[in-house]
């Protein structure tokens, strides 16, 4: 029952109410919910994230081995035609180091993420996943979209996870985004995806141009349709040399609404506290874990690269070393009281 409900608020504490037992509404229904201050949503949301999740933190180890990309989406620093960016692509070796870093810290996931760099073909992805796939470690992968054949290959020899984004269920303004991709394509990877049996992860962008709370509300209803396994929402933050340079930068508030409605109608799944969300306000992780998350990817990429991987700018922890970034994450984990988990992390884990 929700304490806090007044005639103020008395449909919205409706809407929560019912959200929180059943965890379904309607479009109409969730466009309430992000309509609204955000206050009594945060609360159901931590609620509803200890109630499935406990007060543990899952930490995965980002490694980002590569910023050349062949797409170009129309917000992302790395996109092909930025011309501006200084491109680097770390060898198998440099990946294995900073893999062995996280895993020495005692991290059980390990995530490879990249631009679309069709240098790492499939044998090149296989060969990396065998070798950290010798500890016991789970790897999460987010390299773009692949054909069903190569994910199926990755699934073969490890890989866990796979994380990729939808961005927008918006078609009309995924295509203005993306050239020379294909929605349909980008959906039916989600779909070959958890067909394979990966844990599936996806997520939208938050303060896209012409972007509706209509069309938000129908991005969280199609990551119900898919039964994503992990949700990760950002919010964007406008890069000055991509064509949305003038976009909307204020999209913290929104974004965290919606990663709050996520948990509350996916209450088993897995969500981060995106390094967008503190890259654009102070503590914005934190604020995130107090409002369903439960995931922190801390980034285990060394220094001189960690700067080159500019998706947007002013990014966190660009001049720290993965060693100040695991202790600081640690810290700031416990002083909010929340404890940080020792296994893999898998959604249907106990
Ligand atoms: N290339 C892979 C892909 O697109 O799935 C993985 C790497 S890509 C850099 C990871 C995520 O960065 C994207 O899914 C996108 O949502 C996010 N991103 C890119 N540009 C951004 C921006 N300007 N602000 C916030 N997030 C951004
Ligand atoms: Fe490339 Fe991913 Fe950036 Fe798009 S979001 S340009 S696919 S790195
Ligand atoms: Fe990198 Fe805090 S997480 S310095």
């Amino acid at each position: 029952m929700n304490e806090s409900c007044n005639d103020k608020h008395f449909s919205l504490c409706n809407i929560l109410q019912k959200a929180e037992q059943e965890h379904k509404l309607s479009k109409n229904e969730i466009v309430e919910l992000l309509k609204s201050d955000g206050g009594l949503l945060y609360k159901s949301a931590d609620r509803t994230r200890k109630q499935y999740k406990d007060d543990f933190v899952h930490l995965r180890g980002l490694i980002e081995f590569s910023n050349i990309c062949r797409c170009n989406c129309f917000y992302c620093g790395l996109r092909a035609e930025n011309s501006l960016i200084d491109r680097y692509r770390l060898t198998e070796n440099e990946i294995l180091d900073c893999a062995n870093i996280a895993i020495d810290a005692g991290y059980k996931t390990i995530v490879l993420q990249s631009g679309e760099d069709m240098f790492w073909d499939s044998n090149k992805i296989c060969s990396l996943i065998k070798k950290i796939k010798q500890k016991d470690v789970a790897i999460t992968l987010s390299i773009g979209e692949r054909s069903y054949e190569e994910y199926k290959k990755f699934k073969d020899i490890g890989a866990d996870r796979f994380l990729l984004r939808i961005e927008t269920t918006d078609k009309n303004l995924y295509k203005q985004l993306h050239p020379n991709m294909s929605f349909e394509n980008r959906v039916q990877c989600l779909w070959n995806l958890k067909k394979l049996g990966y844990e599936t992860g996806t997520g939208c962008l938050v303060g896209l141009p012409n972007q509706t709370i209509e069309s938000l509300a129908n991005d969280i209803l199609f990551f119900k349709e898919l039964d994503a396994d992990m949700v990760g929402i950002g919010p964007l933050i406008p890069h000055p040399n991509t064509p949305l340079k003038d976009a909307n930068k204020d999209n913290f508030d929104m974004a965290l609404k919606v990663m709050a409605t996520v948990r509350i109608l996916m209450p088993d799944i897995n969500i981060p506290a995106t390094t967008a969300m503190e890259s654009i306000r102070e503590n914005g992780r934190i604020i995130a874990l107090n409002s369903g998350a439960n995931v922190v990817m801390p980034n285990f990429t060394e220094s001189e690269y960690r700067k080159k991987y500019e998706i947007y700018p002013n990014k966190i922890c660009i001049n720290d070393s993965p060693k100040k970034c695991m202790n600081c994450i640690k810290l700031k984990i416990e002083s909010i009281g929340r404890k940080i988990s020792e296994t893999k992390g898998y959604r249907k884990e106990s």
